[in-house]
């Protein structure tokens, strides 16, 4: 049975719709990659492999106090049923559903054929991810990215869940984007505070403003919008950041899949490449969500430089629902996953982002200005210099400027092109760099690097596949193994400690592995990975208060296999000191666990589960629903 655009994920959509040659079977290619000179050359430059299996790990302050232990929790089995996990003595409660009302004049949602499209920017958005909380006022508000919709779902009365009119369209496009709204915990424990004058709907149509660079260019110049500054709509919003001025930052990933060609494109040189590089597809046919088969803003044959206005970070103020988003294209266009930040000793800005497709690149954007509490913060993220991240096998690095001299681009090219920008100075090739997470205890940062199955895999001539942009994904030192199914999470911490320098030294703080199915190998991980603690695909990642990493995965959960004793996608926590790894939480199977924030007085998490693949959290008689759940201690203390 053949599977539509639209049922598979943005990864395997794009693994289609760009299809490689077939790669080695697995065993095949371990055996080949532990008996390979280059690999075992490779590893030897970590210092006999021992950095890279963890025994040389950076040893870092952190804010717990000699004798506290950092895991007040046993670990958790992993688990292979519908629902969610906790260990003993924590407990978990559904806080808010896709499709739950945000306002009281929403309709209900139906439990067996989800929304009528009237009233559907009304509710809660679908597949939960992102998020942070904003204490204003006094008041929590929680904003919620919500990534993609499930059409078939979404669209019970089409056969395939492809729209067949603008009001299909309208729908799916009022499902995604962010979600803000007012919580508030009573006896019965956290609740949305429906109708709060802060509650917020931010979707395809939300008019929004571009900034920076590429503002005012004429790539960003379309019919509706002459002036290039003014954008409707943010799209595929994935991972999140926070501002330390209050404001939240969305994150655009995949934003390609929403465009489409009813006609043949012609288009400038640039323009073609942009669509290549970026997976903006120019056939003829539906795509993912025909969009374009019914609003022509989506239409690539007649509307060349709407995909250029999307791809960015974007900044909202939850405290201001009436404000208009902005974009920020100083902070470049690609397939951004989250955005972490940091000040540099001097009090400039400093924003960590991933580029989530196999074999692109990490940056980092430091802004001109400098932070002042209270002082004016509006432009201070229109205005700096980006760089992407180059690493080298003695495990240092250097964050390299893209400036018009280093790429041969100007500023609002480097802005649009990031991607184009950043191969022109030879970045390193990344296994799909997802979340960044910046330790508050310690001057480092980490960043998941999820997968790669294409990872020195070879095409039918013997040749190393490449990335869009044509850069060779051989192994490297921080992406140290072939046709890598499990993923590995980089450290780097900046000379001097300070987030400002354009130095680094790095290890890897964990590769994800099995050590059951594949002892003696590679494969097997890192020494922090046993039996016990069995993951693959790192995606989200948070640092809480205390320096605790959460980790969050998006991999495979048949549970058997590569995958054998992993049970489902799952958050663990880690000791950045340590290096030592703990299940903590279990979401239900088929989905993935994203997204992570904290009530403002520490006593709850907030956890996402995204696209469960049983009837969560409702059982039989519902449709799957994205979900927030909400995890305290039986005993009310602290949890980060
Ligand atoms: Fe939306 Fe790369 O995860
Ligand atoms: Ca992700
Ligand atoms: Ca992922």
């Amino acid at each position: 049975m053949s599977t539509l655009p639209h049922e598979l994920s943005a990864d395997d959509w794009d693994e289609q719709k760009f299809p490689r040659p077939e790669v080695q079977e697995f065993d095949h290619v371990v055996e080949r990659a532990i008996s390979r000179r280059g690999f075992l050359g490779g590893a030897l430059a970590f210092g006999s492999g021992a950095a890279v299996m963890g025994t040389a790990m950076f040893k870092g302050s952190t804010a717990l106090a000699d004798g506290h232990a950092r895991f007040a929790f046993e670990q958790l089995a992993a688990q292979t049923d519908g629902t969610v996990h906790v260990p003993e003595g924590y407990s978990w409660k559904v806080l808010v559903r896709w499709g739950d009302p945000l306002f009281s004049d929403a309709p209900a949602f139906d439990a067996q054929n989800a929304h009528p499209s009237e009233g559907s920017d009304r509710v809660f958005g679908e597949n939960t991810d992102g998020m942070e909380l904003f204490n204003v006022d006094g008041k929590e508000l929680l904003v919620v990215n919500s990534e993609y919709p499930n059409p078939k779902i979404n669209l019970p009365h089409t056969e395939d869940g492809m729209p067949t009119s603008a009001e299909d369209v309208k729908l799916l496009q009022n499902i995604q984007g962010v979600s803000v709204m007012e919580l508030a915990e009573g006896a019965d424990g956290w609740a949305v505070v429906v109708d709060s004058p802060y509650n917020r709907r931010i979707h395809h149509n939300t008019p929004m403003v571009l900034d920076g660079p590429a503002a005012g260019h004429d790539l960003l110049k379309t019919d509706a919008d002459p002036t290039g500054t003014q954008s409707l709509g943010t799209f595929n919003n994935c991972g999140s950041g926070r501002t330390p001025w209050g404001t939240y930052l969305t994150c655009e990933e995949n934003f390609n899949g929403y465009f489409g060609a009813t006609a043949e494109v012609a288009s400038d040189e640039a323009v073609m490449a942009g669509f290549k590089r970026y997976g903006v597809s120019t056939d003829v046919e539906p795509g993912r969500y025909n969009y374009h088969g019914f609003d022509a803003r989506f239409d690539i044959a007649t509307n060349p430089n709407e995909p250029h206005r999307a791809g960015y970070i974007v900044e909202i103020d939850p405290a201001k629902p009436d404000a208009a988003p902005v974009k920020h294209t100083a902070l470049g266009r690609f397939k951004h996953e989250n955005a972490a930040y940091a000040l540099t000793n001097d009090n400039r800005v400093v924003v960590y982002m991933g580029d989530d497709e196999r074999g692109e690149f990490m940056y980092k954007w430091v802004s001109n200005g400098t932070y002042t509490e209270g002082g004016d913060t509006s432009g201070l993220l229109s205005d700096g210099q980006l760089y992407t991240a180059k690493f080298n096998d003695d495990l240092s690095g250097e964050w390299v400027a893209l400036t018009p001299d280093a790429t041969g681009m100007d500023a609002a090219h480097i802005a649009i092109f990031t991607r184009t920008a950043a191969s022109a100075v030879g970045a390193t090739t990344m296994d799909r760099p997802e979340w960044i997470a910046v330790n508050p205890t310690a001057p480092e940062a980490y960043c998941c690097l999820t997968n790669n199955s294409r990872r020195g895999a070879t095409d039918d001539d013997g040749n190393v596949k490449a990335n869009k942009g044509g850069d060779v994904m051989s192994v490297n030192a921080p992406n140290p193994r072939e046709l890598n199914n499990y993923g590995q999470i980089v450290r780097w911490r900046p000379e001097g400690g300070d987030h400002g320098a354009s130095s680094f030294a790095w290890d890897l703080y964990v590769m994800a592995g099995n050590p059951d199915v594949h002892a003696g190998t590679p494969y097997a991980g890192s020494e922090n990975i046993n039996s016990g603690n069995l993951f693959n695909s790192p995606d989200g990642m948070q640092i809480d208060t205390t320096g605790t990493i959460w980790i969050q995965t998006d991999g495979k959960d048949s549970n058997e296999g590569d995958f054998a004793g992993m049970g489902n996608n799952q958050m663990l926590a880690g000791d950045p000191v340590t290096g030592e790894i703990r299940r903590f939480m279990t979401g239900p199977n088929g989905s993935e666990v994203t997204g992570l924030t904290w009530s403002s007085d520490r006593r709850s998490m907030f956890v996402g589960i995204q696209h469960p693949g049983v009837p969560f959290p409702d059982g039989e008689n519902s449709l799957p629903r994205s979900a927030i759940v909400v995890i305290k201690r039986d005993d009310n203390e602290l949890l980060g």
